[in-house]
């Protein structure tokens, strides 16, 4: 393979594991949203079915990413959540894994739910943006499947922050504050600037032994 065609193939194969592990991130974590929205706003039916589509958009999304790389015949590369923007976003904010998240002092506490619905709503404005940044790349646009699964993404992406900014400007509060602005920002220029190239030059970054939505363990 030439540099060029190497270059190209890895910077995919590594942009596409990142993806993954953010999907399948993105719909785990939402069962737990869920649960909170359900408990918190029981008489917000609407609210509660835009929240569960944007689990199952982000579901939907995880097994494009998988059939890609079932077509390849190889399985995406484990990365960790050290690439995960809402695992960043999560500690930053709640001091705490999203797998330590406690859902019922979230829904106890109107302020954690209202940051809750922040960084939700901050993590996919960036993915929306990113996401167009990612369809004018002509990596991107020279491989018809991940280019058809990226405009599925951004066709998706608007109704997975409107119904968060929507419910936080309902209930008269805050869209977002300046510092978690500033966290969202700095959490995408490491993943972009640090955490993407790491991947891409670590030559002995192992690849997944089998699927998250499979097995609990796989990203472990
Ligand atoms: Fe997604
Ligand atoms: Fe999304």
């Amino acid at each position: 393979m030439n540099p060029w065609a190497a270059f190209r193939s890895r910077f995919l194969d590594v942009l596409a594991s990142i993806y993954i592990y953010n999907e399948h991130r993105g719909y785990t974590s939402l069962d737990r949203v869920l649960e909170a929205v359900r408990a918190r706003c029981p008489d917000d039916p609407k609210f509660i079915a835009e929240v569960e589509k944007h689990r199952a958009d982000e579901h939907k999304h995880y097994r494009m990413f998988r059939r890609y790389y079932e077509l390849q015949g190889r399985m995406p590369l484990k990365v960790d959540r050290t690439c995960g923007h809402i695992d960043h976003f999560i500690q930053r904010v709640f001091r705490c894994t999203i797998d330590e998240l406690d859902t019922q002092a979230i829904v106890a506490d109107p302020k954690a739910f209202e940051q809750l619905c922040r960084v939700i709503m901050l993590t996919e404005q960036r993915g929306m943006r990113q996401v167009e940044i990612l369809l004018t790349n002509p990596h991107i646009r020279s491989d018809k499947a991940l280019k058809r699964i990226f405009e599925v993404v951004e066709k998706d992406e608007p109704d997975h922050y409107l119904p968060y900014e929507r419910w936080l400007t309902r209930n008269g509060r805050v869209t977002a504050r300046w510092r978690e602005r500033w966290a969202d920002y700095w959490i995408h220029k490491t993943l972009m600037l640090v955490k993407l190239p790491a991947v891409f030059l670590n030559r002995s970054t192992p690849r997944l032994a089998s699927w998250p939505d499979e097995d609990a363990a796989a990203y472990a």
